[in-house]
């Protein structure tokens, strides 16, 4: 069959599928100000996981998240992935959220309900969870699974191998039900039709008064129609976040998750276990990372790089063979080939270090450019600075760049030398080539080649302090 045939079947089929993310919830057992689906676990919001693994099934303008505690951040924190968001400004529970959503759903043939705070499910197991729903010919397809303590979940009551009965919530599980250790995920494929025909059954008589979406099962099994179940297998891929120590636990999942895949790649951790590396970091092949290390948000790191112990690097792009030494903070920074940074630098957004250059301890940059080779290795602050190649900053250098009301450039020519102690205030040029003595405060423009001195003359006392010792009868 032609590819492009082939492809367009396949779209049909898919864009007969939406895919609602329930995220909507306050989280009331987070204990939290915050919206429960933008806490993070591996360095990701909760429900950026979920949408993640959406996108793998269907189109962003397919995917629709239900939000209403919060909306206004919830909404902003995602709106990048392009997905719809539908309002459920009123709470009243899971099956709510999706009464809610009936306009919007009703054009297509399946809906797959995710939860926001559900977020380790890999899309594997989705389109397993779509490809049974459609084999069976299911009305109402339920994802399960059977983790070591099954408290807090919904329980699966079976009739027979496949079919369900019903989804028994944990508060109102009879004692000859409680041996049952088949949870519900919150994981659904549900054909539309036989959804929105029923759900306006749903009542509120339970523990919460909500419209628990968990009752259509029965519900749909009381009007003849078809609920089955599929196990996940992996019982940790739909573990749920409703606590503070869920979180906790899901995050370092996907902590050592990350740290393996890393490993897999090529990249030496030492002690993977103390490291935090974030989702979206991307690190590459022969790169060693010590122990105790953060790399953050969207950083890059090249092939062959050192990252020494208790740096924290955060948006980064370090190319191919830089040393980061140990104790580093980086930020929203760029470092070239080969660069050696620290012990204790400190880059902040911005910074931009040259191939092969040297920022050595104590060093602070804020949109500091250091050309090619450059050096400055001590004790320095260089901010909105450029500095051109093969320049030596001197120990203790200050670039005034701040003079109460605006900032201003220092500008550092190639092959410049400033030597150690001096400050430049700007707006200041030092030109090609040119020596900054020690000790200087530079408010003028340097000439290239030139020797600028901005310090008053030294002058020696001959004998000045043999007689103050005579003086004070002090002996040396
Ligand atoms: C739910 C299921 C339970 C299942 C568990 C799996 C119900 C009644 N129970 O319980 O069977 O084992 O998930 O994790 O569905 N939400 C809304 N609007 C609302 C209420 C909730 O969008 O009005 C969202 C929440 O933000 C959350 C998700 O739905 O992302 C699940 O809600 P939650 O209150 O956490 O349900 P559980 O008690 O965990
Ligand atoms: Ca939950």
């Amino acid at each position: 069959m032609p590819k492009a045939r082939h492809r367009a079947r396949t779209t049909a089929t898919r864009s007969s599928l939406a895919i609602a993310i329930m995220a909507a919830g306050k989280g009331t057992r987070m204990k939290s100000q915050h919206p429960k689906v933008l806490h993070a676990a591996g360095g990701r919001a909760l429900l950026e996981h979920v949408i993640a693994a959406a996108e793998q099934l269907a189109p962003a303008h397919d995917v629709y998240a239900i939000i209403g505690h919060d909306a206004g951040r919830v909404r902003e924190a995602v709106a990048h992935t392009g997905v719809n968001f539908i309002l459920q400004a009123e709470q009243r529970g899971t099956g709510h959220a999706l009464m809610v959503a009936e306009l919007r759903l009703k054009p297509y043939r399946d809906v797959l309900v995710l939860s926001g705070d559900v977020p380790l499910i890999r899309p594997d197991t989705l389109r397993r969870l779509l490809d049974f729903h459609r084999a069976r010919k299911a009305d109402m397809t339920i994802l399960t699974a059977e983790p070591p303590d099954p408290a807090s979940y919904g329980r699966i009551l079976r009739r027979g191998k496949e079919l369900v009965a019903a989804i028994v919530e944990q508060k109102s599980l009879r004692p000859a039900e409680r041996h049952i250790r088949e949870i519900n995920s919150g994981i659904y494929l549900f054909g539309v039709k036989s959804l929105f025909a029923n759900i306006r059954k749903l009542t509120t008589n339970n523990p919460h008064g909500e419209y628990y979406l968990t009752d259509m099962a029965s519900l749909l099994v009381k009007g003849k129609k078809k609920v089955v179940a599929l196990s996940a297998g992996d019982h940790s891929e739909v573990l749920g976040v409703n606590t503070r120590a869920d979180l906790a636990s899901l995050d370092a999942r996907l902590r050592d998750g990350k740290a393996a895949a890393l490993m897999a790649s090529g990249v030496t951790m030492v002690r993977p276990e103390t490291s935090l590396i974030d989702a979206d970091a991307v690190i590459g092949a022969d790169t060693i990372i010590q122990p105790s290390v953060q790399v953050l948000g969207k950083t890059r790191i090249g092939r062959d790089c050192r990252i020494g112990s208790f740096s924290v690097i955060r948006d980064c792009q370090i190319a191919d063979g830089a040393e980061v030494r140990p104790g580093c903070v980086l930020t929203e920074s760029t470092v070239h080939k080969g660069a050696v940074l620290g012990p204790y630098a400190h880059l902040r957004p911005g910074s931009e270090i040259g191939e092969g250059a040297h920022v050595g301890n104590f060093v602070e940059t804020k949109k500091a450019r250091l050309g090619k080779g450059s050096k400055a290795n001590h004790l320095s602050y260089l901010g909105d600075a450029v500095v051109g190649a093969g320049v030596n900053v001197g120990a203790g250098t200050i670039t005034c760049n701040y003079d109460g009301v605006q900032k201003h450039a220092t500008i550092i020519e190639d092959g410049a030398f400033i030597g150690s102690d001096s400050t430049l205030v700007a707006p200041v040029r030092v030109g090609r080539g040119a020596y900054v003595g020690a000790g200087s405060c530079i408010t003028d423009d340097v000439p290239a080649d030139a020797l600028a001195l901005g310090r008053s003359r030294q002058v020696n006392k001959e004998g000045w302090a043999r007689q103050r010792r005579a003086s004070s009868k002090k002996k040396l």
